[in-house]
């Protein structure tokens, strides 16, 4: 059977950007590669989700994670 990850949706688009969209990005890619959460996980970077105001966005299983909250996301990827 073949084996299923999770994508992790993070915004690279300008606003974001600005926002520190680079060390959020960083950090998913940092906890996801943690022994425990391990090839469950895949990060993609997208444009634009219209959510700027609320950047550094990403999502993870339909829910949108604000203001770079890595806390919050953890949390998704511990309910996994
Ligand atoms: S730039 Fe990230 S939501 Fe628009």
């Amino acid at each position: 059977m073949k084996k299923r990850r999770t994508f992790i949706f993070a915004c690279s688009g300008s606003d974001c950007k600005s926002n520190g969209a680079k060390a959020f990005a960083d950090a998913i890619k940092g906890t996801i590669s943690e022994k425990a959460f391990r090839g469950k996980f895949k990060l993609v970077k997208t444009k634009c989700m219209d959510c700027c105001k609320s950047g550094p966005v990403a999502v993870i299983k339909n829910e949108l994670i604000k203001k770079g909250d890595l806390e919050q996301l953890v949390k998704e990827l511990v309910l996994e």
